[in-house]
Formats: C-alpha cells, sequence, structure tokens
C-alpha cells in the first residue's frame, strides 16, 4: 500500500483531507435518490447491500421496493417462509443470499442492540468483507472502508496502479488498506457511498467522465487521459457449457424440474428439465427445435438448446419429486430461474399460449 501512496499527492494527511470533501460534497449534490438511503434503517442497509453485491443498482431497485413492502423488517422476514422468500428474489439470481437473509433475520430478530464490529458481522450468515465494512460504516458509522469493483476502478485510476491483477476478487483484497487509509472519519458510510457511486455513475468502465469528476485533480490516470487502461486484471475467457432442456406440456401444464439435491442451493427453484423423467416415452422424430438461449452465471457461458417434444406416452403418472406439472396459476406461484421464466414466457407467447388456467 504504501508504495502505491508514494509520491501522489493523497500521501499527505492534507491533501487527504481535501479529496475526502470534494468527494462528499459531490456526493451531498450528486447522490442518485435511492430508497435505502431515504430513511435509512439497519434493516434497510442489509437489504440492500445483499442486493447489490453482485447485482446493478438499477436491476435492485424494484426488488428493493418490492422487498420493503413485503417484509419491512427483520421480524417479518423471519417470520416468512424460504418458499416467499425465495420467491421475491426470483430473477436476481445467485439464491443463497436471499436464503442467508433470511437466516440474518432469524438471528437479528432476537437482538437487543446489533452487533458493532465488522469481526461480528463476518461471523453472521453470507456476510463476507464487503457487506460487513457497507454495513456498519453505512448504519452503524464504523470507519471501515469497502472495497468492490468500483472502488477497485477509482483506486488503480487515481493511483495509476499498474500491477496486473490476477482477478477482481485479488484485486479488491490488495486495494483495501489503501481504501481504508483514504476513509472519512467523520462521514464513514457516506463516503463509501460517494466512492461507489463515482464509479457507478463517473467512472465508468468504458469512457468514463473524468472531466466532470470531483477526483480530476488527484486522479493521475484521468490527468494523463488513459484512465481506461485501468484497472488492469488479468482476462480470463469464459467456459462454455451446453445443455439440452425439454419442453413437454401436457393438458395445458409444463414440465418443470428442480434439483432437490442441488450441491449450489438451487433446490426449490425450477427449470425447464435437463433430463425427462423415465416414465415419458418419446420417439426422437417427435421433436421440435425450439431454439438456443444462452446465459451467463459466474465466468460460465451456458448455452441451452430447448427442445419440445410433441408425442409421448406416459407410462406411469407419478412423476419423481423433482418434477411437476405447472399450468398456469402454479407456474405464477412457483419460484422459477429468472432467465428460464424469460424463455418460457417468450415460448409460451411464439406457441400461441398453450398453457391454459389449471392448476
Ligand atoms: N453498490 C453497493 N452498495 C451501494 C450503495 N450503497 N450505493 C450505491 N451503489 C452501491
Amino acid at each position: 500500500m504504501n508504495n502505491l501512496l508514494t509520491k501522489h499527492a493523497l500521501e499527505q494527511s492534507s491533501k487527504k483531507q481535501i479529496f475526502q470533501k470534494k468527494l462528499l460534497d459531490w456526493y451531498d449534490l450528486q447522490k442518485r435518490e435511492l430508497p435505502w438511503r431515504t430513511n435509512p434503517t439497519l434493516y434497510k442497509t442489509v437489504v440492500s447491500e445483499f442486493m447489490l453485491q453482485q447485482t446493478r443498482v438499477s436491476t435492485a431497485l424494484p426488488y428493493f421496493k418490492t422487498w420493503i413492502k413485503k417484509f419491512p423488517d427483520f421480524i417479518t422476514l423471519a417470520l416468512a417462509s424460504e418458499e416467499e422468500v425465495l420467491k421475491a428474489w426470483e430473477g436476481l439470481g445467485y439464491y443463497s443470499r436471499a436464503r442467508n437473509l433470511h437466516k440474518l433475520a432469524g438471528i437479528a430478530s432476537s437482538w437487543e442492540t446489533p452487533p458493532e464490529t465488522v469481526k461480528e458481522w463476518m461471523t453472521l450468515p453470507g456476510v463476507g468483507p464487503y457487506i460487513s465494512a457497507a454495513v456498519t460504516s453505512i448504519a452503524l458509522g464504523q470507519k471501515e472502508a469497502v472495497c468492490d469493483g468500483n472502488l477497485v476502478r477509482v483506486l488503480s485510476r487515481i493511483f495509476a496502479i499498474n500491477e496486473v491483477f490476477k482477478d477482481g476478487a485479488t484485486a479488491q483484497k490488495k486495494l483495501q488498506p489503501l481504501a481504508q487509509h483514504l476513509i472519512d472519519h467523520i462521514r464513514p458510510g457516506d463516503y463509501n457511498q460517494s466512492m461507489m457511486e463515482l464509479g457507478a455513475t463517473v467512472c465508468h468502465r468504458q469512457s468514463p467522465l473524468c472531466l466532470t469528476c470531483p477526483a480530476l485533480s488527484f486522479c493521475t490516470s484521468g490527468q494523463t487521459g488513459n484512465a481506461e487502461d485501468f484497472p488492469k486484471i488479468q482476462k480470463k475467457k469464459n467456459k462454455k457449457k451446453s445443455v439440452l432442456r425439454y419442453w413437454v406440456e401436457k393438458k395445458g401444464a409444463l414440465l418443470l424440474y428442480t434439483d432437490l439435491n442441488s450441491k449450489i442451493k438451487l433446490s426449490g427453484i425450477y427449470e425447464l428439465p435437463h433430463l425427462l423423467p423415465k416414465s415419458i416415452k418419446y420417439v426422437p422424430t417427435d421433436v421440435e427445435n425450439l431454439g438456443i438461449r444462452k446465459r451467463t452465471i459466474g465466468n460460465v457461458d451456458h448455452e441451452e438448446e430447448i427442445l419440445r417434444i410433441t408425442q409421448f406416452r406416459i407410462e406411469n403418472t407419478n412423476l419423481a419429486g423433482d418434477y411437476l406439472w405447472a399450468g398456469k396459476k402454479k407456474l405464477k406461484e412457483l419460484t422459477l430461474s429468472g432467465p428460464h421464466r424469460k424463455w418460457i414466457e417468450e415460448i409460451t407467447r411464439n406457441l400461441g399460449s398453450p398453457m391454459k388456467e389449471n392448476k
């Protein structure tokens, strides 16, 4: 950290104070009005940071609003069923966040006073360095710096950091001490949010708005005009995975599947099946190709080819517990993986809405 600061203006504490003031003044004037920023509470901060951990503000926003109406506090959330919680999270992805938030609400419901230190927060379900720093600084006024992808971009540009990081997570770990060095001690939560806000609205990955940036006078790469060259992170090729998905309808109901033994905690999240139950017999000629859909999960690009089984026979009407037939109403109630819901809606429209009003 020290060698990153050497010869930079922000090494001097008087300059650091000016930097903090510029950022906070800019934040006070320019920050987006977001629902977790108006009448903030610990609960709202926790929910928003769980949602925002892997998700953009624009995506999380409608979910946050609905969530707060449905589950206004830790106790209501703790009392809800896991099914209700997953349903409200449907489409946000990374469902373990929802399960952990639900567990955390169970613990928080019995707090007389919440824990105040990052160390204590880190012992809670789903809380890592990012969420613990964000929550303790924003809601509890602790001087704890966050270092997410936004901060990596902003800091690596201000200091024109030439080190090539192995990946984003390594960069966040390595730059955390620098973020900590710069944090404002009077308004740490607002300072953290101002740096994230700067990353999201000014210091864009491409075509950053350097000329309007409150940190320009401190930013080495912004002044050189090569901000886009930072951060330097090794490019990794995503892995590719192809999978077949089956579209099978019976009396207006669609066959869906959930992996009850999922190691990545997808149990309860329904998708078009990638394997058919043994009881469904068909001949390969009775198949119509409904096209390939693509989605990326983490660093894997998935290609999912959807085949419609047009003629089939059911040998035994008992379905294994991980399959079910869902009519229109049931389809609405179930939690589906976000992309699968989108594809099912699109295909249903294209096929002329074969799903009838039944369970
Ligand atoms: N990203 C994560 N947390 C955020 C926050 N509180 N404000 C803006 N962007 C964020």
